[in-house]
């Protein structure tokens, strides 16, 4: 069994619940600028164009339409069941984890429902749309809080926690990420340095294909509760009876 597992999710795992991803066809960079909406500059130059843009996902992610799929299930699954440690690292920033039950979970690329205060950098939770009466409630005169998504051009968020984790963990899961963006997309490499076993879960060959040791191939909603129950029944990811167990489930 293992002792330390790391998962780091994508936008692919959140797709079969109705989210658009980023560079699939039809994806959100496909419809818009990068450098209009996801950089400070952009901001800085549209604020109203930026909101929007949050805005109608904020609105998509609270339709009712939008719900985790059995892929999140699976993960809360393996935190509330697995003795041992893991964290749940996501560059998604819908609350899908959470809807289902993560708590271990760490966004490093922020949260669609929440504002920040630019000044003292407080983050206020989003009951509406962004607008510009939209205001922190920490300084005087209140600022207009801005989108607590880390956008091109800034850090992450919990880096230090994430490097500790995949400086020790046994094995790294990345589930539906194309791992174009880092420093995401390098982890697969501290974990690798670290003797870790790694993981990819993709419909497709994403581009850091090659250096993830085992590769399922296919939809998270089908593959992840399947490689949740076969980790939990104590097999070892690439030994013969996990792949018999993951073979046959995945064919029932
Ligand atoms: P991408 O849109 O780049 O990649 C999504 C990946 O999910 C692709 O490799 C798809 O093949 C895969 N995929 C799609 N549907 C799937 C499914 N049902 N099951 C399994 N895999 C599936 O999204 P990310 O890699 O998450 O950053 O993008 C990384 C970052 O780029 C985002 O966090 C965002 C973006 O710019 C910021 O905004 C800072």
């Amino acid at each position: 069994m293992y002792q330390q597992i790391v998962v780091l999710t994508g936008a692919g795992i959140s797709a079969e619940s109705g989210i658009k991803t980023f560079r699939d066809q039809d994806g959100l960079w496909e419809q818009h600028h990068i450098e209009d909406v996801a950089t400070p500059e952009g901001y800085a130059r549209d604020i109203d164009l930026v909101e929007r843009f949050y805005n109608s996902r904020w609105e998509n992610l609270h339709s009712g339409e939008v719900k985790p799929n059995p892929a999140h299930v699976a993960l809360a699954k393996l935190e509330a069941e697995f003795p041992g440690k893991l964290l749940v690292i996501t560059q998604n920033v819908d609350d899908l984890h959470e809807r289902s039950g993560s708590k271990r979970l760490l966004h490093m690329h922020g949260e669609l429902s929440k504002g920040r205060c630019p000044q003292s950098l407080q983050t206020f939770v989003l009951r509406e749309p962004f607008s510009e009466d939209n205001c922190c409630t920490c300084c005087i005169p209140a600022k207009r809080l801005r989108p607590h998504i880390v956008w091109f051009g800034e850090m992450p968020f919990g880096m230090d926690r994430i490097h500790d984790a995949l400086d020790t963990c046994d094995l790294f899961i990345a589930i539906g990420t194309s791992g174009t963006v880092y420093p995401a997309a390098g982890f697969v490499d501290s974990a690798n340095h670290h003797g870790a076993q790694t993981v990819e879960v993709n419909l497709v060959e994403a581009d850091r294909h090659s250096q993830f040791q085992y590769h399922l191939t296919g939809k998270a909603g089908d593959i992840v509760p399947q490689l949740v129950d076969t980790i939990l029944a104590g097999e070892t990811v690439g030994n013969q009876s996990f792949n018999q167990q993951l073979a046959s489930a995945l064919s029932a």
